[in-house]
């Protein structure tokens, strides 16, 4: 691949960027997200994380089973200001996938 391809869509980041980010002393995930921004995108690096961590063991050396995700933050999903405004918790689908509460309908039908 050449270095100017991107990784990070949400972000713009190539594969340039995150070698410059591993040589400058990255070694994880949160240390590229730290540097580059890698990650922090909307899709909060459910595209490119898998990409990232390959890169991060090809240069390192290290082994693709050591290498962690990132640190997610919540909400992983779209969530509507009311949903989070009605102080019930049953009312946000919960990040672990489980259903938002009963008869409410998905959240995208609603925008
Ligand atoms: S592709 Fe990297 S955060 Fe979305």
């Amino acid at each position: 691949m050449d270095k100017s391809t991107i990784v990070c869509r949400c972000e713009e980041i190539n594969i340039d960027e995150i070698e410059s980010a591993i040589n400058m002393g990255a070694h994880t995930f949160n240390d590229i997200k730290r540097l580059t921004r890698c990650g922090m995108g909307p899709c909060q690096a459910k595209f490119c994380m898998n990409l990232v961590r390959k890169i991060i063991s090809e240069k390192t050396g290290q082994s693709l089973k050591d290498i962690k995700p990132p640190r997610m933050r919540v909400p992983l999903g779209v969530t509507r200001m009311s949903a989070l405004a009605s102080n019930k918790a049953s009312s946000v689908a919960s990040v672990f996938g489980e259903s938002a509460e009963e008869g409410e309908t998905d959240h995208e039908e609603e925008l």
